[in-house]
């Protein structure tokens, strides 16, 4: 049977990080996938992560299994980060959170669902985005569509398009949306236009998904959330895919959230008993080591303040390489304006570079970046501007 299959591409992000592995070039730089590194091209293990494990391990008395949606702890303390204490939604209790593996688990879950409880909607996503948003859902067997973001003449958002396009899409489809931090663009709605999104969602009727992987590596964890926040008005129905991957450095623990916001709290449970048996036909149960470090970072007071702080270094160090970044490729002589990478929020720069420049980076120059031209700005150190700089500038 296996005789018969063709090989199938690398993965465009996960297939670029093994290919800068494999190369030998010293000067070799990943400014591929979105993995914060410090200023020593590391990616350190948080100092109140390290501690948040001390205490579990222990404290630990069994490896027995966590239940379907994993623990109260986790799923409440998912549900605060998201909208703060007394918001609305989580006193009248109409929101259920399942444990996922991940910010990609959490999507899946939300695929699965969906597909089977509403076969014939459609899934609305921005032109741009993440390589794997696709892929995800065509794989649950959705029917997946897009609307316009990105505008490459000024390099921003284009609003005008976006919401016409948003107005369009019938009521019962889900529109996906990046909660911040648009991943591959960097580029985000004021929240105006947040506002402006929410009142369409609920006269269009079509059902908000949002991806929420970066909350704190744009402004910060609060300011980060308010067009989430925007979107949870009364009565509004809502999916949330949210990550601990970035802003927890927990890149392999896979650990994630997914939240459902129902009109009431018994639409709420039903939807909660629907999600459990997609987690239950996927992958049983969830793993147990990465929501008990989050859950006991954020539910200890000087443990969460000092997460916090290193959250804001993270972003302090991000925002700092953006303007490096732009300050260097002008001393470079690089040609065109690339101000606008500093007013990108997030991990990501979409830089502008065409797919055969970022061909020529590689071979030429080893520098790994994703096809389409986003940079991974937490890749960039003080050490390695010079060079890819210099590099970017002889390939424009
Ligand atoms: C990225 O976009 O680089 C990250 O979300 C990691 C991934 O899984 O692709």
């Amino acid at each position: 049977m296996f005789e018969k299959l063709d090989m199938a591409p690398a993965d465009p992000i996960l297939g670029l990080s093994a290919a800068f592995k494999s190369d030998s070039n010293p000067q070799k730089i990943n400014l591929g996938v979105g993995v914060y590194q410090d200023d020593e091209g590391k990616t350190p293990i948080l100092p109140s992560v390290a501690e948040a494990e001390k205490r579990i391990v222990s404290s630990a008395t069994s490896k027995s299994y966590l239940a379907i949606d994993g623990t109260p702890e986790y799923n409440r303390a998912v549900q605060t980060l998201l909208l703060n204490e007394d918001h609305e939604i989580i006193r009248s209790e109409r929101a259920v959170t399942v444990q996922s593996p991940g910010g990609t688990g959490a999507l899946r879950i939300a695929g699965d669902f969906l597909a089977r409880h509403f076969p014939s909607a459609r899934l609305w996503m921005s032109q741009p985005t993440w390589a794997n948003h696709p892929k995800i859902f065509q794989s649950a067997g959705i029917d997946v569509q897009t609307y316009p973001y990105f505008d490459p003449s000024n390099n921003g958002l284009d609003f005008a398009s976006m919401i016409e396009a948003l107005r369009a899409v019938p009521a019962g489809d889900i529109v996906l949306l990046h909660g911040c931090c648009h991943n591959p663009t960097g580029v985000d709605p004021t929240s105006d236009q947040w506002e402006e999104i929410a009142d369409v969602a609920g006269e269009a009727g079509w059902l908000p998904l949002v991806d929420f992987a970066y909350q704190g590596f744009g402004d910060g964890l609060e300011e980060d959330a308010a067009g989430l926040r925007a979107l949870c008005r009364p009565g509004q129905e809502l999916l949330i895919a949210s990550s601990f991957s970035k802003n927890f450095g927990l890149y392999r623990e896979r650990i994630g959230a997914l939240t459902l916001v129902a009109k009431n709290s018994e639409a709420a449970a039903r939807g909660l008993s629907h999600l459990k048996i997609a987690v239950r036909t996927s992958y049983s149960n969830p793993p147990a080591h990465g929501s008990a470090i989050v859950a006991e970072i954020l539910s200890d007071a000087a443990l969460r303040s000092q997460w916090e702080d290193e959250v804001a270094q993270m972003r302090a160090r991000i925002n700092g390489m953006r303007r490096l970044f732009v300050d260097t490729l002008a001393e470079k002589g690089a040609q065109g304006d690339f101000s606008f990478i500093a007013r990108q929020r997030g991990m990501f720069s979409y830089s502008g570079l065409s797919d055969e420049q970022v061909k020529r980076l590689r071979e030429e120059y080893a520098i790994y970046i994703v096809g389409g031209g986003r940079i991974n700005v937490a890749g960039m150190t003080g050490a390695n501007m010079d060079v890819l700089c210099t590099a970017i500038a002889s390939v424009l």
